[in-house]
């Protein structure tokens, strides 16, 4: 079984892959980085690495020719424009779309048609679209168009399953940008969730596996927030 991970060599993506070839799957793990990925992975068994940057259509058609076919693809790779309306970056904004909902869809163009039978197409949406906050609107409407590309997908390219999972906060270093403020964040968000803790990348890599295997899940976003938009 070979898995592709799309995403840097770290946090979820990482968590993934290791999960992955653990249950047994030759992973290529492919990202717009490659001394980053080949020293992240470097004397892993069962792990290759690969270049391809989801802004750039020709790179990931290019990616389908080097790999043939692939039973399952995972999308982890994001561009953040977190800020209020009057703050927000156009091109930040664009990079979001591009990253986490455009290049998905190039993926699913490309790669598709090489998915062996019982396969999967699984993306990343997030917690942002499910709760509404000042400040995070970009990444949630971005999160929200994930979403339901998830489903339209599952529907077009059937029989292979495609589907979304939406992390809460998890601690992958994506959260560093807030400096001192991140300790004071997590701590509130764990007082106020249901599960009472930060995620971990193991956490949503697990859910991963699910939407691989589970052959009866398709068109749906797996949450796996620690029941955050409930508070
Ligand atoms: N961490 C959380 O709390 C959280 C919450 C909600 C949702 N999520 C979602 O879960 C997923 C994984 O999160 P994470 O925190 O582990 O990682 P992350 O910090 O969001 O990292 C995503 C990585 O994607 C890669 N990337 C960006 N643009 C790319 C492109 N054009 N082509 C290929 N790769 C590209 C970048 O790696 P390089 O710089 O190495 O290229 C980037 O570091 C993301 O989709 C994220 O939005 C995370």
């Amino acid at each position: 079984m070979t898995v592709l991970v799309v995403g840097r060599g770290g946090g979820i993506a990482r968590a993934v892959t290791l999960a992955a070839r653990d249950a047994g799957a030759q992973v290529v793990a492919a990202g717009r980085n490659q001394d980053k990925l080949k020293a992240a992975y470097d004397g892993e068994p069962g792990i290759t690495t690969e270049y391809v940057d989801l802004t750039d259509e020709a790179s990931i058609a290019a990616l389908g020719e080097r790999l043939g076919t692939v039973d399952h693809i995972v999308s982890t790779a994001s561009a953040r424009a977190r800020g209020k309306v009057a703050d927000l970056d156009r091109d930040a904004v664009r990079a979001s779309f591009d990253t986490k909902v455009i290049g998905p869809l190039m993926l699913a163009k490309h790669l598709a048609p090489r998915i062996n039978a019982g396969g999967s197409l699984t993306i990343f949406s997030g917690v942002a679209a499910a709760k509404i906050a000042v400040g995070t609107l970009a990444v949630a409407i971005t999160n929200g168009a994930a979403d339901v590309l998830a489903r339209s997908l599952a529907l077009e390219l059937a029989p292979v399953r495609v589907n979304a999972i939406s992390p809460g906060v998890i601690d992958t270093g994506a959260w560093d940008g807030l400096g001192a403020r991140k300790d004071d964040y997590f701590r509130d968000v764990s007082e106020r969730n249901p599960a009472r803790r930060i995620g971990t990348a193991d956490d949503v890599a697990q859910t991963v596996l699910f939407a691989m295997t589970n052959s009866f899940v398709t068109g749906t976003t797996l949450r796996v927030d620690g029941g955050e938009p409930l508070t």
